[in-house]
């Protein structure tokens, strides 16, 4: 298992080193599983090319080790706004400290993983290349930076590089281009992918939030039939959306396109282009400089040229690419320029909140629907209303993405605390049912909460009875409008912190799902105040002690 792979420094660090191949480190930062899986693949690559690599987390290697090595490829994803992935952070301290040794007999290459639809695209990738640089390490290859639809140019990449690094390492005549090019990975992979996925059956969509909510949070579940899909509770399911048909004809009707004609250049119609291949909600910041262009509407001129980036996001808050072509004057495009600045339509990843020991032939989803606008239009979250309004009887195009960082304890006997609020949860009721699939006697402690009892308390039947029958050890529950002051999961922590404590010193793990901007910041603030306040520590000894959970792996977050 995952604690077994590989501990920094530890006997297994050299365990990819062992004959006469010369060693490469593949190293990954990775949040969801998309760097690990990339990694693996520069691995069976590297392997062809002659290397004995070893593959590791970048937080699994301590920065002296680092130093000895010479070869490096790093790939990394990045997370949220610029930030490093969970298991990176660390060691990208340790990297970026002032004390970091000089790496003068290094090579590396540097792959980044990233969404340009986010502020600081591919920034953990840029920052550890150029910091490598700065060290005296050598690039071997440019690095490339991958938006969402990662795969071919990450492929690219891998076959570029090895043959590189294999020269570097004067090895030649190895991992020839039959061998390196297309860069096919030895381990079994899931024939379901994003580019062709399983077309899954959706045999329950049922609201769970109660009238009155101001969410409307749905169960899923999907038949996984004869797809051969498997996963594990932790893992996440992507889902390929189809867009909504109402706003790809207000769109047309807005441009005057004529969606039956095929544009030049393509080989299917504009309407099934904007249905099934592109982004037609959020616009690109091309689409808003097109536009503004076109039109000089004065009000995207003055957030474009004279606001900052705070202005544009506030401007932005709320308005889709139907709300910036309804600006007047109206802008005109072909369906060609139209086209080009929109963004591939991308699959949604989604925690899934099932276990297969006990959903058997079925992965389960928990979503809350993403609706809002004024009274002339309800603007729509394109894959959680595909869901819940458009399938139909039709099927929906699904795959996994494996998450070994996010995992029940592999110790069934150790405690395990969760802290899932709104639909935070739906992995807690995976891991939960995984533990009862399991057996598993130790002890579990979860923390819901949402905006009101009466209507937000979602999973209540589950849970009642996952707490009767001694499943659940504590559930803590925090309605945050319930009340006159707020009460949310980290107050509950702190009033239960006492014996919070006592649970993590028991080898207790620590998990968070649900939003990364603010709950999972507060969270993790709360419980440093909780391992100082019952560990009687300093804050500097209480981070100290929250470093060594997560170095151990028993602090996990999926957030976002
Ligand atoms: P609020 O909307 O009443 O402020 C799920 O969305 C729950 O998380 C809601 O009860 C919400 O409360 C709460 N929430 C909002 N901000 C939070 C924060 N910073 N930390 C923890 N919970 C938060």
């Amino acid at each position: 298992g995952m604690q077994t792979r590989l501990i920094a420094g530890g006997p297994a660090d050299d365990a990819g080193t062992t004959g006469s191949a010369p060693g490469l480190h593949v190293l990954y930062g990775s949040q969801t599983g998309n760097a690990e899986a990339i990694a693996e693949d520069a691995a069976t690559a590297a392997r062809a090319h002659g290397f004995a690599p070893v593959v590791c987390a970048l937080d699994d290697i301590d920065i002296d080790r680092f130093a000895s090595l010479g070869h490096v490829l790093i790939v990394t994803s990045t997370y949220g706004e610029g930030e490093m992935p969970d298991n990176a952070e660390l060691f990208w301290d340790a990297l970026s400290a002032e004390s970091a040794p000089r790496l003068e007999g290094m090579h590396f290459a540097v792959l980044g993983l990233g969404d340009t639809g986010y502020d600081g695209f591919c920034q953990a990738g840029k920052l550890f290349d150029t910091r490598l640089e700065q060290l005296g390490a050598r690039r071997i290859v440019p690095r490339v930076d991958c938006d969402v639809d990662f795969e071919d140019a990450a492929a690219a990449w891998i076959g570029e590089t090895m043959p590189l690094v294999a020269a570097v390492e004067g090895i030649v005549g190895t991992g020839s281009s039959a061998a390196a090019a297309p860069t096919a990975p030895a381990r079994p992979k899931s024939q379901w992918t994003r580019k062709n996925p399983y077309p899954a059956t959706l045999t329950t969509n049922r609201v769970l939030s109660g009238a009155g909510s101001a969410k409307e949070i749905r169960h899923y579940e999907f038949a996984l039939g004869e797809s051969g899909i498997e996963y594990e509770a932790g893992d996440a399911l992507n889902v390929v959306p189809i867009n909504d048909g109402a706003l790809v004809r207000a769109l047309l009707d807005r441009l005057h396109l004529d969606g039956s004609v095929v544009p030049s250049g393509f080989d299917t119609s504009l309407t099934h282009l904007l249905t099934y291949d592109y982004e037609i909600t959020a616009p690109s910041v091309d689409l808003l400089e097109e536009v503004e262009k076109r039109t000089r509407n004065e009000e995207l001129t003055y957030v474009l040229r004279h606001g900052d980036k705070a202005a544009l996001d506030e401007w932005l808050w709320g308005r889709d690419i139907l709300d910036v072509l309804m600006l007047e004057p109206a802008p005109e495009l072909t369906a060609e320029e139209f086209l080009s600045l929109l963004r591939p339509l991308q699959h949604r990843a989604y925690s899934i909140s099932s276990s297969p020991n006990a959903c058997d032939g079925s992965v389960h989803l928990t979503v809350a629907s993403v609706r809002y606008g004024d009274d002339d239009r309800e603007r729509r979250g394109v894959c959680s209303t595909y869901l819940a309004d458009r399938v139909g009887d039709g099927t929906v195009g699904i795959f996994v993405t494996r998450n070994k960082a996010f995992r029940v304890p592999s110790d069934d006997t150790v405690p395990m605390i969760m802290v899932g609020p709104g639909t935070g949860i739906a992995p807690f009721r995976g891991f939960l049912q995984e533990r009862r699939a399991r057996g598993a006697a130790g002890k579990n402690w979860l923390f819901f909460g949402d905006q009101r009892r009466d209507c937000d308390y979602i999973y209540e039947d589950e849970l009642a009875e996952f707490t009767a029958s001694g499943l659940l050890t504590r559930l803590d529950l925090a309605f945050s409008r319930d009340q006159a002051e707020k009460i949310y999961v980290q107050t509950r922590m702190t009033e239960r912190g006492a014996e919070l404590f006592a649970w993590l010193e028991e080898g207790g793990h620590f998990y968070i799902c649900g939003d990364a901007s603010r709950m999972a910041k507060d969270v993790d603030a709360a419980l440093h105040a909780i391992v100082a306040e019952h560990g009687g520590m300093t804050e500097e000894q209480a981070a100290e002690y929250i470093t060594g959970l997560k170095r151990e792996k028993r602090y996990v977050r999926d957030v976002y």
